[in-house]
């Protein structure tokens, strides 16, 4: 075909181009100034990128759920998110280096606890795992590598006290990839969000060449454009650097300095939005604004898939979420398709169309954007419009814009346009529920050059001379089933040695599955504590002790017991702790921990202190504590229990009872923790954790909730239990449904003291908007406010709910927090003791 030479010859002539004269491209920000809705695709009105490939970071702690998923359903989960022409179709795989330390929903685990180069573990943590997986199903994905925190052996606040050492430390990490996994490395990070450094950067470009890794490139800064502004001045800086990797980069600053340097630049890490429909919409928007507006060729959302614990920071906001591996459960998101509108109609190395040559702003609000493949004849446009309600995601700020239907025709030129008729694909965020996502439409044909597509508000449009694309699907999905079973009870003793522990989430510390120190008693496998020393931490993690939890943030009457070992030469100091009702820092907590002398009950977790000074819970925490029963110690396994019922609580040792029935507040929920009071290698084994207390009987409906009903707010139900008149769905419309009834809230007057009622679902009834922070309402209590800006606003001393101004009146509580596996919302996300026991809003008001 003549017109596939013709394209090669120009494309293959651009690439000859390719870094010449990037910064001139920037220019090309303002509106296209093309004649009305006619959008010209040519190649030969200027310059292209190399596309670096849309990835997904696994990082922060957010897979611990995903490997215990039974091998059938971990594989359906990594098809959806790896496998090409299939769902997201990742071009590029992120994932932490573990570092020890607490990233937002989690820690994760280092391949070198200590600095004994004899004992560097590369079977630590997930993400070998994951990474492999990904390259199982595409051997094509990029992979790069970041550090959020650092192991305390590299220094105290900081990585770059030592520089050799800490590359030599991530030059072990890309050992373990190459000669234990066969997994090359693509890129490397500095360090997550925190200050990068000159020195420390040359240094690891050095040691990576001579450790022969050459071709690894180094991403910086993962965080600001204040990296172009140190680059600027250091011209070794500049050039021991590849890649600038920006941060929720907003497309309306001005990075004329970054674009300088004419390196490949990127949004290194993006979204960390919900993944519901708003979510999709962000992803689709921001994926294609960033070359329109700013000449981005890759992004990377954060995160990859939401396989940790609600209650555990950020929930969900993910690709997909799979955090049921107890009942195989998963949850496509819209997310995923979003993706695939992009990542399954082009491979990392085609080239981006410029502005005015493919791609560019729509006239009516939107973006297009045109790839085209360098070796051959094929092409793809993506054309997303999504209207300003719907296109946030969680940060930066977005500043305000207009969007209408729209119908553009696409003008290709000759060597393009010979080709007959593309496929086509199409989502829209903002229709339904249910949205429509990832549909094959009918072929449109391409006439004289000219193909007219009509774009709604809300539609996403992926038109392709490939062939290829699929919906991918499995059948016989597994339905939800959120809460964790129970009695649950754990041995570790079929975990993988040095992995994570059971359906355990790590916070503070490690806690991986090794062979028990001691065998006494017959124990095998042990959960052990695996951070000898303070990390260099990416973020506070609260100045408790080392604490991993299990099960729902909703749970409260548990009774939990585990075995611990602590080594005689600990017996003075550690203290281990069992907790329930813990939230993800144990800030909030009831905690019972034991040292060589006494026991504490207390409302948290230990005070972490300095260096080899016990740690213990905070006096003021301290609900009761007492010594230890004559005769007993606790050098070697021993048994602990604590139960935990409504206001009571009681605590064994051995079989002695520490204490029962204890008082305790009443308002607290969360997780099953374990811990202790510092970075001690204590050991844990045979968990066992029940319901207890009568508050496990689901509760029967107040009544079948119609029309007209009234909502108001009453106790919230605990222990994880739905109760119907208190489960909502929040839709992406921002509509708040009343999930048995599908009935919405409507106010009955957009007025302060409006009340709130049931009423037949209608997105047009502007009564029915409940504007909410999608993403930030699962992990904080935040408003929920009609179109006015009025907020929903509940009343403690009688339950009645209604509009009032966001300035709480005396008595009321105006935010709220969603707790997505019970469908509730509540009015704290942790314990609040001034608010008192949690309110639900409800069907059926005190
Ligand atoms: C380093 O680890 C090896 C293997 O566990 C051990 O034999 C050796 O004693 C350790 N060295 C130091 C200095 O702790
Ligand atoms: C890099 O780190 C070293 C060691 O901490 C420090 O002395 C130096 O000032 C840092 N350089 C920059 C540019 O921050
Ligand atoms: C290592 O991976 C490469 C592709 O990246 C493959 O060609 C080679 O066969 C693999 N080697 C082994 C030993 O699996
Ligand atoms: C962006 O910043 C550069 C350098 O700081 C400046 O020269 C340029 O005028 C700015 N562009 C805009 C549109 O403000
Ligand atoms: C959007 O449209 C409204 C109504 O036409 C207009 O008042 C407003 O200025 C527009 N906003 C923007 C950002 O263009
Ligand atoms: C051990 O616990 C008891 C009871 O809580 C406390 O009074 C004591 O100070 C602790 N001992 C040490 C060494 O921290
Ligand atoms: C704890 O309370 C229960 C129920 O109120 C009572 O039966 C039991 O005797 C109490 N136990 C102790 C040790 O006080
Ligand atoms: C709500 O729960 C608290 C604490 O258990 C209890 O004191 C109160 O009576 C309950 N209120 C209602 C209306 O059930
Ligand atoms: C919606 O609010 C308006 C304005 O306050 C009010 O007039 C109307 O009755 C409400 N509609 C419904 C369906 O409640
Ligand atoms: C709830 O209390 C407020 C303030 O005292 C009062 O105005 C309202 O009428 C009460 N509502 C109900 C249903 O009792």
């Amino acid at each position: 075909m003549a017109g596939v030479s013709l394209v090669s010859l120009v494309i293959n002539l651009l690439v000859a181009n390719l870094f010449l004269d990037i910064a001139a491209l920037r220019a090309d920000v303002e509106p296209t100034n093309v004649s009305g809705s006619v959008l010209p695709v040519d190649p030969r009105r200027g310059e292209s990128l190399r596309f670096d490939g849309i990835g997904a970071l696994s990082a922060g702690g957010t897979s611990p759920l995903l490997q215990r998923y039974d091998p059938t359903h971990a594989s359906q989960i990594l098809d959806y998110l790896f496998k090409p022409s299939f769902g997201a179709s990742l071009q590029m795989l992120k994932v932490e280096i573990g570092g020890d330390s607490l990233a937002g929903c989690g820690a994760e685990s280092s391949h070198m606890h200590t600095d004994n180069v004899s004992r560097v573990d590369y079977s630590t943590g997930y993400e070998w795992w994951l990474m492999v997986e990904a390259k199982k199903r595409n051997p094509d994905i990029k992979l790069y590598g970041l550090p959020w925190s650092f192991p305390g052996w590299l220094g105290t606040k900081s990585p770059y006290a030592n520089p050799q050492l800490t590359a030599q430390y991530i030059v072990k990490w890309l050992e373990g990839a190459r000669h234990i996994y066969n997994l090359t490395i693509d890129y490397i990070g500095v360090w997550n969000e925190r200050p990068s450094n000159s020195t420390y950067v040359q240094v690891l470009r050095s040691a990576m060449d001579a450790a022969g890794f050459k071709q690894t490139q180094i991403v910086a800064k993962d965080g600001g454009a204040d990296i172009c502004n140190s680059m600027a001045t250091d011209k070794a800086y500049a050039d021991a650097v590849d890649v600038i990797g920006l941060h929720y980069p907003s497309d309306f600053s001005n990075f004329s300095l970054c674009h300088s340097f004419n390196k490949p630049f990127w949004a290194s890490e993006e979204s960390s939005s919900y993944d519901d429909a708003n979510g999709a919409a962000c992803w689709a928007r921001v994926i294609n604004s960033h070359w329109v507006l700013q000449q981005m060729t890759s992004s990377i959302m954060w995160n990859l898939v939401g396989s940790y614990y609600h209650g555990t920071n950020w929930y969900a906001e993910s690709m997909m979420t799979a955090d049921q591996p107890w009942s195989g459960h998963y949850w496509v998101s819209p997310v995923i398709w979003a993706t695939a509108h992009v990542t399954q109609f082009t491979k990392v190395g085609w080239r981006y169309l410029k502005n005015r040559a493919g791609s560019g702003l729509l006239p009516l609000g939107g973006y297009y954007v045109t790839w085209v493949d360098p070796d051959g004849p094929d092409f793809t446009i993506v054309a997303v419009k999504i209207s300003y309600e719907h296109a946030p995601c969680i940060r930066p700020h977005l500043p305000r814009f207009n969007t209408s239907a729209e119908t553009v025709t696409f003008e290709l030129t000759a060597s393009m346009g010979h080709i007959q008729s593309l496929q086509v694909w199409y989502s829209n965020f903002e229709d339904g529920p249910p949205h429509t996502l990832f549909e094959k439409q009918a072929n449109v044909a391409v006439v004289n050059g000219k193909v007219n597509l009509h774009i709604p508000v809300g539609g996403y449009f992926t038109l392709s001379s490939l062939k290829s694309g699929e919906k991918g699907s499995f059948p016989n999905e597994k339905t939800s089933a959120p809460n964790l079973p129970l009695p649950y009870k754990e041995s570790f003793d079929a975990d993988q040695i040095s992995g994570t522990a059971g359906y355990f989430a790590d916070q503070i510390g490690i806690f991986e599955v090794h062979a028990a120190s001691s065998q006494a008693g017959a124990h095998k496998n042990v959960m052990r504590q695996m951070v000898p020393q303070t990390p260099i931490a990416w973020q506070g993690w609260g100045d408790t002790g080392p604490l991993t939890v299990l099960g729902m943030r909703e749970w409260q009457d548990v009774t939990v017991s585990i075995d611990f070992y602590v080594s005689e030469e600990l017996v003075v100091h550690a203290m281990p702790c069992v907790a329930t009702r813990s939230d993800q820092k144990w800030l909030y907590a009831v905690a019972l921990c034991v040292n060589g002398t006494g026991w504490t009950l207390s409302n948290r977790g230990p005070q972490l202190q300095a260096d080899n000074t016990p740690g213990n819970p905070p006096a003021t925490s301290i609900y009761q504590s007492g010594p230890l029963p004559a005769g007993v110690s606790i050098a070697g396994w021993h048994a602990i229990t604590l139960t935990t019922i409504t206001t009571q609580a009681s605590g064994t040792l051995d079989g002695h009872v520490l204490f029962a029935n204890a008082s305790i507040g009443n308002a607290d929920t969360g997780f099953v923790g374990v811990g202790m009071n510092y970075w001690y290698p204590v050991e844990f084994d045979n968990l066992e954790v029940d319901a207890a207390g009568p508050n496990w009987e689901p509760t029967a409906p107040c009544h079948s909730s119609t029309a007209g009903d009234t909502l108001g707010s009453r106790n919230c139900t605990t222990n994880g239990l739905s109760s119907p008149d208190q489960e909502f769905d929040l839709l992406a419309t921002y509509q708040l449904r009343h999930a048995p009834s599908g009935l919405c809230a409507t106010a009955t007057a957009l007025a302060a003291s409006a009340t709130i009622t049931l009423e037949e679902c209608d997105a047009t009834n502007s009564n029915q908007t409940f504007f909410n922070t999608y993403s930030n309402i699962r992990n904080m209590v935040t408003a929920i406010e009609a179109v006015n800006g009025l907020v929903l606003s509940g009343r403690y001393s009688n339950g009645t709910v209604s509009l009032q101004t966001r300035k709480a009146t005396p008595g009321c509580w105006t935010e709220w927090a969603y707790f997505p596996n019970t469908r509730q919302l509540r009015n704290q996300y942790t314990r609040d003791d001034a608010a008192g026991y949690p309110q639900c809003l409800s069907t059926c008001p005190q």
